[in-house]
């Protein structure tokens, strides 16, 4: 399974890069936001500093405009992956970048049959929200589940990259429905290292090392 980090704060990609663990980046309009910058050098800025995909978000609505910012974004690195919104003309968009090579992350997928079309339109990556179904009463995970059947039912390439993470049984219930990638807030990568046992068991291993009052060498 490949983990994305959800950010647009270098500092977390650094980090995450760091540890050996962040295999892509996702962005989008509001976590650039957050963090006060330009929109276009910071898809670039995060593109140079990580060697896999980087998803940068187109903001027009327009056919037009849409296609020119997805060419756009497509130009500042060939690790950018264009990310465009799940509607007719995001999807038509898609199809047209498939035919161009250049990679898409079709976002905002709430629904089987939403990302049903994304595959159909040829999409690299579709993006369901699992957080975001939670919140409105809806499971996430059977979307997922549902997905990943669809798709395997027709050997559609489309890799299953499943968003709006908010804690690490997302990752894992994902991993077990064979999602292709979880992409996480730097928070949620965290806490997939931590269990109070593996802190407890360190604890005791080293006072008992240390009660001997011997070093690592003696
Ligand atoms: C995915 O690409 C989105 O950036 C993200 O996962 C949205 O998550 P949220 O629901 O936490 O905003």
């Amino acid at each position: 399974m490949k983990f994305f980090l959800d950010t647009a704060d270098l500092d977390e990609i650094r980090t995450g890069l760091d540890w050996g663990m962040v295999d892509g980046i996702t962005t989008n309009p509001s976590l650039i936001a957050q963090q006060g910058k330009s929109y276009l050098p910071t898809v670039r800025e995060i593109a140079r500093l990580v060697p896999g995909p980087v998803s940068g978000e187109v903001l027009a609505t327009d056919p037009e405009g849409m296609l020119d910012e997805a060419h756009r974004l497509a130009d500042l690195a060939d690790n950018v992956v264009v990310k465009l919104p799940l509607s007719p003309v995001g999807l038509k968009i898609a199809a047209q970048l498939a035919d161009e090579d250049i990679e898409t992350n079709v976002t905002l997928c709430f629904s089987a049959a939403q990302a049903l079309l994304a595959a159909k339109a040829g999409a690299t990556y579709i993006s369901p929200f699992v957080g975001r179904l939670d919140d409105v009463g809806q499971s996430g995970m059977e979307l997922i589940e549902q997905i990943v059947t669809v798709y395997e039912n027709y050997d559609y390439d489309t890799e299953v990259l499943v968003a709006s993470v908010r804690h690490p049984m997302h990752v894992v219930e994902a991993a077990i429905l064979g999602a292709d990638v979880a992409t996480v807030p730097f928070k949620v990568l965290a806490q997939l290292y931590k269990h109070p046992l593996t802190d407890a068991g360190l604890d005791r291993f080293l006072a008992d090392w240390q009660k001997t009052g011997r070093s690592f060498d003696d």
